[in-house]
């Protein structure tokens, strides 16, 4: 769908009409009609004040001011989800993954939402996969021993975990015969019914560069294959840059089995690779983190 403007229209009225037009789209409309008092009727909504149907900007659809809630739409779209900054869009799509009828229909996930958590304007996008116990209970994803090790990698980088945006494809914990603390990978059934609500943050988020976390993360993106066969170059999901490496847990075994340090040194190489590809500065001492000292 092709727009053009003759005049200079201010930034979030044409913001409002790019969010509307890209929900026609996803709905599969061809066409939308601009009144000539488009322009009038847009300025008017971007300062709060509303418009009558006669005067919405669009011949032959309501106005765009987003609805409070639509709970899903066609997968693997993405959600049409209101607010005026990112941090209010997400706090939304947060709210309608918590109210969305997909992942409970399954009966095989857990019901306490866990969403993301971090910096909506955030150049790295951490994506795991789903959270496990630790995460549950504090509604936060990457706070259990993977998520410890995780934010040892995020002080590596120089940044801290509010700089960041730490989101995972399940937004619930995979359920268990006998849970207790045990934890499992999501199904790819599983991921797929949430998958509205990560390609819409990767939409909202925007980021420089996302980081996958391990070969279930990227299945769930749909960078099928082992970690070591997509490590090292770079992907694109949704127009964004991804940049592949283990999940924390993986590190963490393979530390328990003696082998850690070339697990790490290649996640790191990775690390490097997504801040090269995020623009963001590596100083002497990371870049040589695990080259040998002569
Ligand atoms: N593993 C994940 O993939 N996500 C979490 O939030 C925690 C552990």
């Amino acid at each position: 769908m092709l727009l053009l403007f003759t005049e200079r229209m201010s930034e979030t009225p044409v913001a409002m009409l790019r969010q509307y037009l890209q929900q026609q789209v996803a709905l599969g409309e061809q066409r939308a009609l601009l009144r000539p008092t488009a322009k009038t009727a847009l300025v008017r909504l971007s300062k709060g004040g509303g418009v009558s149907r006669a005067e919405s900007p669009l011949r032959s659809a309501p106005c765009p001011v987003a609805k409070e809630t639509r709970p899903e739409t066609k997968e693997p779209g993405t959600l049409d989800v209101a607010g005026s900054s990112k941090a209010e869009r997400l706090a939304n799509l947060a709210r309608m993954a918590g109210e969305a009828s997909g992942p409970r229909a399954l009966g095989s996930l857990r019901t306490t939402l866990v969403f993301a958590t971090g910096n909506s304007d955030a150049k790295i996008m951490f994506i795991g996969e789903a959270p496990g116990a630790e995460e549950e209970k504090q509604k936060e994803p990457f706070v259990g021993p993977s998520g410890q090790l995780l934010t040892k990698i995020i002080t590596a980088m120089g940044l801290q975990r509010s700089d960041v945006y730490i989101s995972n494809i399940c937004k619930f914990r995979p359920a268990m015969p006998d849970q207790g603390t045990g934890n499992r990978q999501p199904t790819a059934e599983e991921m797929k019914s949430c998958l509205p609500f990560i390609h819409t943050e990767i939409d909202v988020v925007s980021p420089s560069v996302i980081i996958a976390l391990g070969a279930t993360a990227c299945a769930g993106l749909g960078i099928e294959g082992p970690v070591g066969k997509n490590r090292g170059r770079v992907h694109q999901v949704r127009g964004v840059p991804v940049v592949v490496t283990y999940h924390p847990s993986y590190l963490l075994r393979q530390e328990q089995e003696g082998r850690g340090l070339e697990a790490k040194r290649q996640s790191w190489e990775d690390v490097l690779l997504a801040m090269a590809t995020a623009q963001l500065p590596i100083n002497e001492k990371q870049r040589n983190y695990f080259k040998p000292r002569l």
